[in-house]
């Protein structure tokens, strides 16, 4: 099958295209990505000269680009191109709707014209919003999305699903829960925190640390992806979780026990405005239908986060410097002041 994903110079993206590569030898994929602030072709330098490997830069917003490129014998398309973090779409949401939601019809209408076979939308479980403590969505809980990143994201899922009943285009939606593991971006938690303790540096926590996310490894989410793409049923939606909701701060003081570092780096910051304090998935459709289950526990998964990141200290000085310096100094100090008050 060759297809065509977008956003692969990503975090999972990346993580996505080595693992089809690794486990289906027939496969070809056309990596297609704008090389944004989050894409880094360094994710990809151990298989760039795979003759099964292209990539093309565009951004997906380009209609011209993208007919042109589905006309390359693409069979399948897994759409992961997206801006992806929360609290950049609180500073400034127009690049969310630009890519996440212009980009993703731009992307379908294309699809559809090309009758692409298979395609997957790689949605989020934010956009059900926050959960009560012990409430799982489900794929047919109501979408009730509270940042603008995860507004963009609910679009993109409507608009799929318009396609899919309009004009019975073999689309399939899954949300996932948090991914963490090699080539995240520093600017998510774990990466985050990882990078700052080895550094010496303070440990920011949102609030009281309270809110909780359903952290799945990255690997066990490209293989749950992978059952999706090749044997979910057209039209439906997958949730993709670990399935045990775990604190930040429980998180952050694991992280600190693997890096041998003192929880005196840990700085209670200002709230993130409008932030969810629960995702929680049911993952029952998933694993009962496609036979999915998560390999990775929590404390292993964090165990080899930590080993990828002290051993490729190269990427980490790279994604430290430049564009990303400037945007966290902002970020801090904006949320250390203005949003203090909000
Ligand atoms: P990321 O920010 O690491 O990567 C996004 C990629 O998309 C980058 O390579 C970037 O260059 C590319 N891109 C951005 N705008 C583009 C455009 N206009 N045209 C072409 N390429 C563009 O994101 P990620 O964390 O790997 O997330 C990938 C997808 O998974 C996103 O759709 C995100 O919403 C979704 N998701 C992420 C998580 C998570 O925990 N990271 C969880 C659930 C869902
Ligand atoms: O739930 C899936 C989503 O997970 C994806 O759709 C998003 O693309 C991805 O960015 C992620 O969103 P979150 O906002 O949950 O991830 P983030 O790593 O930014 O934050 C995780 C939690 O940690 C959240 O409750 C906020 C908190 N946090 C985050 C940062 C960056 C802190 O306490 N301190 C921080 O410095």
């Amino acid at each position: 099958m060759r297809i065509l994903v977008t956003g692969g110079a990503g975090f999972i993206g990346s993580n996505y295209i080595r693992h089809v590569l690794a486990t289906h030898p027939q496969d070809e994929i056309v990596n297609f990505d704008k090389l944004t602030y989050a894409g880094n072709l360094d994710n990809l330098a151990d298989i760039s000269q795979n003759p099964r490997y292209k990539f093309v830069r565009g951004d997906i917003c380009d209609s011209a680009l993208v007919v042109d490129l589905l006309k390359q014998s693409i069979e399948a398309i897994v759409h992961f191109a997206a801006e992806s973090h929360v609290d950049r779409s609180i500073v400034d949401a127009q690049e969310f709707i630009r890519t996440n939601v212009q980009g993703t019809f731009v992307i379908l209408e294309a699809a559809r014209r090309q009758r692409i076979s298979r395609f997957i939308q790689i949605s989020t479980d934010e956009v059900y919003g926050s959960m009560e403590p012990g409430e799982f969505a489900n794929e047919r809980s109501p979408l009730r999305p509270n940042s603008p990143y995860a507004a963009s994201k609910a679009a993109a899922d409507l608009l799929v699903r318009s396609y899919v009943k309009t004009y019975g285009f073999p689309a399939m939606v899954t949300r996932s829960s948090n991914n963490y593991g090699p080539r995240q971006f520093l600017e998510k938690l774990i990466p985050l925190m990882i990078s700052n303790a080895s550094e010496g540096k303070r440990l920011p926590v949102y609030g009281d640390g309270l809110n909780e996310r359903d952290w799945i490894y990255v690997e066990d989410n490209c293989r749950a992806l992978d059952r999706v793409l090749r044997d979910g049923r057209p039209g439906e939606v997958y949730n993709i979780g670990y399935g045990k909701p775990t604190p930040n701060l429980e998180i952050v003081r694991r992280l600190i026990v693997i890096l041998g570092k003192s929880t005196d780096l840990i700085e209670f910051v200002a709230d993130r405005p409008g932030h969810d304090r629960c995702y929680a998935l049911n993952v029952e459709k998933l694993s009962g239908e496609l036979a999915w289950q998560p390999a990775v526990d929590l404390e292993e998964g964090l165990r080899r986060t930590v080993e990828w990141y002290q051993k490729n200290a190269d990427w980490m000085a790279k994604a430290r410097s430049g564009e990303y310096q400037t945007y966290y100094e902002k970020l801090y100090s904006h949320r250390r002041s203005t949003l203090a008050n909000l």
